[in-house]
């Protein structure tokens, strides 16, 4: 599938925009007043909703209705394996702490990767969209094709002065993860223009792309809550990696213009971001 070109990616996109706009329409026009916490996952906040559930479901619906021998890893347990190459990845709402308390930062995002999703030497993300239905805004990629917001190109910025650098970042839903993370802020937080903390990794990856930050750091990511964002902010000129060499994958994630990129690897050095503490 590699090698099929940027046209069989634009018709894999197309179905993810179309997925992921008809989920975005459910979970924002069918969240219930009295929406609860279905049920928890790692720990007493990392909630998931009768809303994530029935978002992954339509989305699964679409998506496999329309290629059936393509595998899905669904953030929700929606998880298929396909006798194709091909395997969806969903996250049914990214940001499900925002949609809980009704803040308008969330997401459905969804990539094609070819490969194993959970392998992250494995695979190759084809095409990525991410679509946040409260402001209607849709930042979609494919592979070797540019990223786009609402169709219209988009760049990452790049900068060589740490100081001038606003940084998102987000936090694990484990206490004992997150002691580490504050330490790994905290020793960034004097040396940049100011850290953001929004709530969705996959919108963070998408402001990345369009220089509404200049650059996002977190680790724990997910593949749902990377792959699409990942893709969207490569294509719009970011480095996307781990920390140094390795790869961007469930240990860290640092997104940013290739000089912003190298001043943020160079900062970290020490701090050990990749790893819950000692
Ligand atoms: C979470 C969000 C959050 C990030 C967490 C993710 P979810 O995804 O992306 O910003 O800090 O690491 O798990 O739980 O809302 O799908």
């Amino acid at each position: 599938m590699s090698g099929a070109g940027h046209r069989s990616y634009d018709e894999l996109l197309a179905l993810a925009v179309r997925a992921a706009r008809a989920g975005g329409d459910l979970i924002r026009d069918e969240r219930p007043a009295d929406l609860g916490v279905a049920l928890t996952k790692s720990s007493p906040t990392d909630v998931v909703t009768v809303m994530d559930q029935a978002c992954e479901r339509l989305v699964h619906d679409l998506l496999l209705g329309e290629r059936p021998v393509d595998g899905m890893l669904g953030e929700e347990g929606g998880t298929v394996a396909g006798t194709s190459d091909l395997t969806w990845v969903v996250d049914p709402i990214d940001g499900t702490v925002n949609y809980l308390y009704g803040i308008p930062q969330y997401a459905v995002s969804i990539a094609v990767v070819s490969g194993d999703p959970t392998d992250d030497a494995g695979h190759e993300v084809l095409a990525g969209c991410v679509h946040n239905p409260i402001s209607g805004q849709t930042w979609t990629a494919t592979l070797g094709g540019g990223a786009y917001l609402d169709g219209a190109p988009i760049g990452c910025s790049d900068g060589a002065d740490l100081s001038q650098v606003l940084l998102a970042t987000g936090f694990g839903y484990q206490a004992s993860r997150r002691t580490h993370q504050a330490q790994v802020v905290s020793a960034l937080l004097p040396r940049v223009r100011d850290i953001r903390r929004m709530g969705s990794g996959a919108l963070d990856l998408c402001q990345v792309a369009c220089g509404r930050v200049d650059a996002y750091l977190e680790r724990g990511l997910h593949p749902w809550d990377l792959a699409a964002g990942g893709l969207i902010a490569r294509e719009a000129g970011a480095l996307v990696t781990g920390l140094g060499k390795a790869l961007a994958g469930f240990e860290l994630v640092v997104a940013a213009g290739p000089a912003t990129h190298a001043l943020l690897q160079d900062a970290l050095q020490g701090l050990a971001p990749d790893t819950d503490g000692s």
